[in-house]
């Protein structure tokens, strides 16, 4: 498949996504976000990608949603045609673990894109950003929400409503990213921590993933429920016995994915 915005690599069982619009540095417009539904779509059906890479430029993650395109929106435009709604959740809406590998700008939608993965990797030049107070809006595709899950409310509070931006070591100490490197290794860090995770029993990480999501929408009564069934299920995989087995054996598991 071919797209107009988006770089698609497969290396090994790891999807490297690349938003690829530099001279608008990766600005989110509909056809981009459509790119990227269907990039998704393909490598969640993919049985061979255990992981996905999403990554922009070295100068920009991405600059947020088009501005040029909507700028002369209506509320009718905007409400109608649920704006953001359509396309924009499939990232967090995948099931196989999706990084993202910040290197420039992260900024209103991009960060927004970035937070809808299961981590951020940043490069040391990484900047996050929710900017859209300097725009005459405020952050749509779940800023206010992601970000105050993940950095807290005073800080969530100072970016939303100052639309200041923060470096990678800023971003990295309040745990939105959980890793930074040289710019230069971004891409290769981010591949080999895909694989490592790509490396393990496929029905094993997707379930990881939903329980640790699960934590965001439950009491932890309920959550520690959930992981519970969850943790019961892993022994009915032959990956379970194969990766006890291998450990007792004291050699490395061999995981076929069921
Ligand atoms: N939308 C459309 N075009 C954008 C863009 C955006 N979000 N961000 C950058 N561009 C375009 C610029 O218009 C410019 O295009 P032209 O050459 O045609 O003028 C090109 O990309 C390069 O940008 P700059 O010349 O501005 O580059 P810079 O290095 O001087 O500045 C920047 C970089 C600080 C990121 C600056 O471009 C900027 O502030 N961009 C806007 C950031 C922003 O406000 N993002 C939030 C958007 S709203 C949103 O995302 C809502 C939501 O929650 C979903």
């Amino acid at each position: 498949m071919t797209y107009e915005f988006i770089l698609f690599e497969k290396i090994g069982n790891v999807g490297l996504i690349i938003l690829n619009r530099p001279e608008s540095l990766n600005a989110l417009c509909e056809r981009l976000i459509q790119d990227l539904n269907a990039v998704l779509d393909a490598c969640e059906a993919d049985t061979s990608i255990h992981c996905m890479v999403l990554m922009g430029s070295e100068k920009a993650f991405a600059a947020g949603a088009d501005i040029k395109e909507m700028q002369a929106k209506t509320y009718q435009d905007a409400y109608l045609g649920d704006f953001i709604t359509k396309g924009w959740e499939k990232v967090s809406q995948c099931r196989k673990p999706i990084i993202a590998a910040v290197s420039g700008y992260a900024l209103g939608g991009g960060n927004e894109i970035a937070m809808m993965c299961d981590m951020i990797i940043a490069s040391d030049t990484a900047q996050f950003g929710q900017p859209e107070v300097t725009i005459g809006t405020i952050p749509g595709a779940g800023g206010t929400q992601r970000l105050a899950r993940s950095i807290g409310k005073s800080k969530a509070m100072d970016m939303c409503l100052t639309g200041r931006r923060m470096d990678a070591l800023e971003a990295e100490r309040a745990g939105l990213v959980s890793r930074v490197v040289p710019a230069h290794q971004l891409r290769d860090e981010a591949i080999a921590i895909a694989q490592k995770i790509a490396s393990y029993s496929i029905p094993v990480v997707m379930m990881i993933k939903e329980a640790v999501n699960r934590a965001f929408e439950t009491p932890l009564s309920e959550g520690l429920k959930f992981e519970r069934r969850l943790f019961h299920s892993t022994f009915a995989l032959d990956d379970q016995k194969e990766g006890m087995a291998a450990f007792l054996e004291k050699r490395p598991p061999v995981f076929r994915g069921r």
